[in-house]
């Protein structure tokens, strides 16, 4: 590790910087670059959830004022590579997703069957509404509950139950707990609408604004799609208004979109709706989970089984870790695990916030609660005395862990000691009053990436990377790494990311960006030292009676000043380094990825979310009084944005846990709530101010910056949190989200 970057104090704590951009409507989203000739799309929606289309009728369509063409099965091109995916999936289209206008079957009520195009927004919408299709139907499935029992998996589908020591050893403990748990489905509905405007230049080359999380891998898709070489496909992402996970893979959407910009050589602007963003850009499956845990009278865990159910569309399996975090999070001798899922007439889901770990952890943390009253221990305590203190799964050590000392902090600010611990003790008013607490963890990883760096001659820095942000503050945070590295102000450097033609970044999501850019970061600023260095090897400055060459190590990098480690006031500015050796700019480019030693750790990120919740007696209104998170995700880099990512979190996990429910009108197949009115988010005053804690120590193997990941354990165990606070207030155990009034009274 060749900088010193763990002990570094921060030279100063930036806001958000594009910040400014943002709030003064500045910044570009993906539907925003409207462009000479443009010409807008608009998707038609199938209306029945299975079966097939047996006729279109587009001719009143294609005669209404201003639209442009109409693309269907019946006339769309072949698109030469389908592939959807960034997940390996199977089933019926061999892996390929949804091919958007691939033939007239129907897999679910709101797939893709037309693109109108038209010369305005409003006549594509007019278009679209003139488009009839008849169907031959045929019985759909959409209700899990009900078709749980006698469906089959894809074909194709194996499952790997997963065994550590005896199966269920918990039914044999002196003290047990066996439970069913249930998360519905959600969506993620960020505020920005997924919008994709792209732009041929002749037949093979296009330039795409695309809402996406991962600009290489929406790249990769597109490449494989059309069968263009990378340097004929650029991939725009400057400013993402919300992700959550939705943006993870490239959609059916997109696809159409550059199917239709060619058919009509124009640039073409296509928005979902906000309807159609339930049923074409993923959600959170819902999942029956049932859980046993059995431990010895003390609080020793001797047993863990957790049986997860879930759902996949009939066209792919998508499957996710929800019963991942039972096999890793405490010191148990038996644990099993199992997992399906069974296909449903419906779209296909995705990973959304914390993904399957965060349904997970709401069974996990929820039982562990049970358990905790069931032995008369102290919630805290039993996970206390069931710490891992090395990797129970893989039986290797951690490259780090301070779950306890973010416990600590956790529980000292939010008085946890000072609660009285008996379910419905505690009121204020006519509220009664619960605390809760859950964990969180999820993996700690490192992958490649490549950033380029340009120091300029006035002693400003310009650091590149295709990356998106989808809101987590990347670009703050690799402003910051560079500062720290460079001693360079952030307000000298510049962050430039969101182009397919900058050196390949990671793509955001799993919590990975901050731990694998802001290395590749910090290599590059590394590299740029090292020729810093160079040039100024033989600078008479730092000469001393038995020096006369200086090496790397012999400098320090602070003040926009090379200066000798062991006198600092030798030093000389960067400019002064460039105009000695007549350049104009200096720069670097380094590739970065994990080392094969990472192999012999695990890595995770934890957290531990503490909730005060009071409940009304009467109307069973939950509201969430207090919140106090703590985090152990390595060093914190950039803290503001660091704790906007836990805030995040907690308004996320608020919606979790009270609001949020994807509803299904089983008769059609088709969506009740797919609005903003009816499908329920936290508004600002659902959520109380949030306490952000972070232990904030380096882990020393993942990385050179220390930093581990924070985006899903700010999510990761807080339904629990909330719906373990509900139980102390009132005595009633809610083992299915969300906590609705109806479920309290
Ligand atoms: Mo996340 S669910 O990796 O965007």
């Amino acid at each position: 590790m060749e900088s010193n970057f763990f002990d570094a104090a921060f030279i100063d704590g930036p806001d958000r910087v594009d910040g400014k951009a943002k709030v003064t409507g500045a910044a570009k989203f993906s539907a925003e670059f409207d462009l000479p000739r443009l010409t807008y799309g608009v998707l038609v929606a199938s209306t029945i959830a299975k079966g097939s289309i047996t006729a279109l009728d587009t001719k009143e369509a294609e005669k209404a004022p201003g639209v442009l063409a109409i693309i269907t099965h019946l006339n769309s091109p072949k698109v030469p590579g389908y592939d959807a995916g960034a997940n390996p999936v199977k089933g019926p289209t061999g892996g390929k997703g949804l091919q958007v206008f691939g033939d007239n079957t129907i897999y679910f009520n709101g797939q893709p069957i037309a693109l109108v195009i038209a010369d305005t927004f409003e006549r594509a919408v007019y278009g679209a509404s003139l488009v009839k299709s008849q169907y031959k139907k045929e019985d759909h499935q959409t209700n899990f509950e009900e078709f749980k029992n006698t469906a089959a998996p894809l074909e194709g589908q194996r499952y790997n139950d997963y065994k550590r020591g005896e199966g269920d050893v918990y039914k044999y403990a002196p003290v047990k707990i066996e439970a069913e748990y249930f998360v519905p489905i959600e969506v993620h509905n960020p505020m920005e609408l997924h919008a994709t405007t792209v732009v041929w230049e002749g037949e093979e080359k296009v330039k795409v604004y695309d809402k996406t999380q991962g600009i290489k891998s929406t790249q990769r898709s597109i490449m494989q799609a059309f069968k263009l070489p990378e340097e004929n496909v650029q991939v725009i992402t400057q400013f993402v208004g919300g992700g959550f996970g939705s943006a993870l893979r490239t959609w059916p959407h997109t696809i159409a979109a550059l199917i239709g910009a060619k058919k009509v050589n124009k640039p073409l602007k296509l928005v979902l709706t906000r309807e159609q963003m339930f049923t074409m850009v993923g959600y959170r499956p819902q999942a029956i989970q049932k859980i046993g845990l059995g431990a010895t009278p003390d609080g020793k865990l001797t047993g863990i089984t957790h049986e997860a159910f879930s759902h996949t569309s009939y066209y792919e399996e998508f499957t996710e870790g929800i019963v991942n975090m039972s096999r890793f999070m405490y010191a148990c001798p038996n644990v099993l695990t199992s997992y399906k899922v069974i296909p449903l007439n419906v779209s296909t889901p995705t990973w959304m916030r914390g993904p399957g770990e965060a349904t997970g952890a709401f069974a996990l943390e929820s039982a562990l609660d049970e358990l905790a009253y069931a032995l008369n221990i102290d919630p805290l305590e039993l996970r206390l005395r069931n710490y891992a203190e090395t990797d129970p799964q893989r039986n290797v050590p951690y490259s780090s862990k301070f779950l306890k000392e973010a416990y600590q902090l956790g529980a000292d600010r939010i008085g946890w000691k000072d609660r009285n611990p008996k379910p419905r003790s505690m009121k204020e008013g006519d509220w009664m009053v619960g605390y809760g607490m859950g964990s969180g963890v999820f993996g700690a990883s490192r992958g490649t990436a490549k950033a380029s760096a340009r120091l300029n001659v006035d002693g400003t820095l310009l650091v590149q990377s295709a990356v998106s942000d989808i809101g987590a503050g990347t670009a703050t945070a690799m402003t910051q790494v560079a500062a720290n590295v460079m001693g360079i102000p952030s307000k000298n450097i510049t962050f430039e990311l969101g182009d397919s033609s900058l050196p390949p970044g990671p793509t955001q999501g799993g919590s990975t960006t901050t731990s694998t850019l802001g290395s590749a970061v910090h290599d590059v600023c590394v590299s740029l030292q090292r020729k810093l260095a160079e040039l100024v090897k033989d600078n008479s400055i730092f000469h001393t009676t038995n020096v006369h060459t200086v090496k790397l190590e012999d400098l320090v990098f602070e003040n926009g000043h090379v200066a000798l480690a062991s006198d600092r006031t030798k030093k000389i500015s960067y400019a002064d380094v460039l105009k000695q050796n007549s350049l104009t700019q200096l720069e670097a480019i380094e590739e970065s990825k994990g080392s094969e030693d990472m192999r012999k750790y695990a890595a995770y990120s934890y957290s531990v979310h503490f909730v005060k919740v009071l409940v009304h007696p009467v109307t069973g209104v939950v509201k969430v009084d207090r919140v106090v998170m703590a985090a152990d995700a390595g060093k914190i880099v950039s803290e503001k944005t660091a704790e906007s990512q836990l805030i995040g979190g907690a308004v996320g996990g608020i919606g979790m846990a009270l609001m949020e429910e994807g509803v299904i009108d089983h008769r059609y197949g088709r969506w009740v709530n797919n609005n903003f009115a009816d499908y329920h988010v936290p508004v600002h005053a659902d959520v109380p101010h949030i306490e952000t804690l972070f232990v904030n120590k380096p882990d020393p193997i993942l990385n050179p910056i220390g930093a581990k990941g924070m985006g899903e354990i700010a999510l990761i165990g807080f339904a629990a949190a909330v719906a373990n606070a509900v139980y102390h207030a009132t005595g009633k155990r809610i083992r299915q989200l969300p906590i609705t009034p109806d479920k309290l009274i």
